[in-house]
């Protein structure tokens, strides 16, 4: 396969996390979570982790020019030169900008570069963040469309599983409020180029898995 960069967009709690582990499962690529990679600094209680708390737990946006940073270290690692499937970034016009011209130089004009469109509405969003259980490896399950098969332990690693700090009714309706602002109006740019497929992710798990692979198809 040639270089291949899938951007995986949709509002908080679409399942575009699940949708983009399952692409990276599927196409061996590595997967670029940039909310993964804050709550892992979180974790470590790293200086970047302090900074980044707050703004998290309160369902606003990182700056772009830390995200800028994280980014431009993770694409410099070996295993993103053959492509990478992103989830969670670019959110922000400066972070577009930042981010498209990078990858259109690495992907060349044999490469691949895809937007993928995890549509769901803000309604269907709330119901189903209640019931998330996140594991710190980054795997993700719904306690009722998407259970772990032991109760609260991940199936991947065993891991304990935990209900994020974000996903509290104030903050969701804040974090879909921002996605709203500043992460919808990029999709115009890449369905004007052509390079945007749309799923409704309101679909069972494995039939927005399905629909995607079908219009991924076309565009690969
Ligand atoms: P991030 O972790 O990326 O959060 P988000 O964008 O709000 O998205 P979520 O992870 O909540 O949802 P998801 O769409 O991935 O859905 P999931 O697959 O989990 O970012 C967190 C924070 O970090 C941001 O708010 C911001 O502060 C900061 N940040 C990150 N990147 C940034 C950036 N670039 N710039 C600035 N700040 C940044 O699924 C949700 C639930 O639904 C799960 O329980 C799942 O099992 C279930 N589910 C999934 N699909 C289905 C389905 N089809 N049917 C039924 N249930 C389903």
């Amino acid at each position: 396969m040639n270089k291949t960069f899938i951007i995986v967009f949709g509002p908080p709690g679409s399942g575009k996390g699940t949708q983009a582990k399952k692409l990276s499962d599927k196409l061996n690529l590595p997967l670029i979570s940039t909310g993964d990679i804050l709550r892992h600094e979180i974790k470590l209680g790293s200086p970047l982790g302090k900074k980044v708390e707050q703004i998290m737990a309160r369902g606003s946006y990182v700056s772009d020019e830390i995200m800028g940073e994280i980014i431009e270290k993770r694409l410099r690692k070996a295993d993103a030169r053959a492509g990478a499937i992103f989830d969670g970034y670019p959110r922000t016009e400066a972070q577009q900008k930042f981010l498209v011209p990078k990858l259109k130089k690495l992907t060349g004009k044999e490469g691949k570069l895809v937007g993928v469109l995890v549509e769901v509405s803000d309604k269907e969003v709330k119901s189903r963040l209640g019931g998330r259980r996140a594991c710190i490896c980054g795997q993700v399950y719904h306690l009722k469309f998407n259970p772990p098969k032991v109760t609260s332990r991940c199936d991947d690693c065993g891991g304990k599983l935990y209900v994020r700090n974000d996903d509290k009714p104030e903050v969701i309706k804040e974090r879909l409020k921002t996605y709203h602002e500043k992460t919808e109006p990029l999709l115009a740019f890449w369905s004007e180029e052509g390079m945007l497929i749309e799923v409704n992710g309101e679909l069972p798990i494995a039939k927005v898995a399905q629909e995607i692979a079908r219009k991924l198809k076309k565009m690969l």
